[in-house]
């Protein structure tokens, strides 16, 4: 293996510690305490395991954390009378409904009934407006981690070609837009991309979020090549439970400049994002100046 591993944990420590210090003066200077509210509707293992990490990440942060578990069959008016009272409350400055939502429920129209100043997941149709328009918004927490770590690796982004592979509204889109607002040269690829394999070798920067395990193998990558891999894909293998990302680390390792692990890459950084999200909308509701070095 030749390739740097950027080391996502770590990062993810520091901005943990960031979030936690600029808390720390907001509550003695303005006895002001940033509050996130989650919401889970149902009973996803997965999503469980999101939504208790990301509670518990935030009082270590020293935030107030709320969450409301709804039943799996709430009906959708329940569940917007739920986001109608955060967005009342004053002690809340982040909302996050948890998804996937349950069948019965419009995504679409539940994420856009969030106050967009509250709406720390940046997926309300006017966060990502702004977004794409280069204005001041809330941007997605993945993403986010993702030019976190860039940004760390290569200080200036100007000028690289980036290639992000996948196309979804929560990752791939968003991250194209943060790239373009580094001044990189962005490719979307995805499942009906031709020549694939052709478009990654051209990337400097290589952004892999199709969810389907190890698709990105080595000879993909140009040697020197800064690889991001936010795939989490659960797999069995020698007849173990293993975690794996949409690169084949191994392979691709061995040529990259640089490369995020799976785990301990891209998903630390989704939650200290998270927190750093809530934080920046706190400050913002109070005509506060914005922590440094934690939004895009
Ligand atoms: N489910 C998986 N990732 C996310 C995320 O970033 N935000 C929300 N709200 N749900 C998710």
């Amino acid at each position: 293996m030749s390739a740097k591993i950027i080391d996502g944990k770590a990062l993810a420590a520091t901005v943990r510690g960031k979030v936690a210090d600029h808390v720390t003066r907001l509550t003695a200077d303005h006895g002001i305490t940033p509050g996130l509210a989650v919401v889970l509707v149902g009973e996803d293992p997965a999503s469980q395991v999101y939504v208790r990490s990301k509670g518990k990440q935030t009082i270590e942060a020293g935030m107030k954390s709320v969450e409301h578990k709804l039943d799996a069959d709430t009906s959708e008016a329940d569940l917007l009378a739920v986001v109608a009272e955060l967005n009342a409350d004053p002690t809340i400055h982040g909302i996050l409904v948890q998804l996937p939502l349950p069948k019965h429920l419009n995504e679409d129209l539940v994420i856009n009934a969030i106050d967009p100043a509250k709406d720390v997941d940046g997926f309300h149709i006017s966060n990502v407006g702004l977004l794409a328009t280069g204005q001041k918004s809330m941007v997605p927490c993945t993403p986010l981690g993702c030019l976190m770590m860039l940004r760390e690796h290569h200080g200036s982004l100007s000028g690289l070609n980036a290639v992000v592979i996948g196309r979804s509204n929560i990752v791939g889109k968003p991250m194209a837009q943060l790239l373009l607002g580094d001044s990189c040269t962005v490719t979307i690829a995805h499942s009906r991309t031709k020549d694939l394999p052709e478009v990654v070798r051209r990337a400097d920067i290589v952004v892999a979020a199709v969810g389907r395990p190890e698709m990105v193998p080595g000879d993909w990558i140009a040697p020197g090549a800064t690889v991001i891999d936010v795939g989490i894909n659960r797999i069995e293998r020698d007849g173990k439970n293993r975690l794996v990302g949409d690169v084949d680390f191994e392979s691709a390792a061995a040529v990259a400049g640089a490369i995020t692990p799976v785990p301990g890459g891209v998903g630390p950084m989704t939650i200290a994002c998270l927190l750093a999200n809530t934080l920046t909308a706190c400050c913002r509701s109070n005509g506060l100046p914005e922590p440094e070095g934690l939004t895009a």
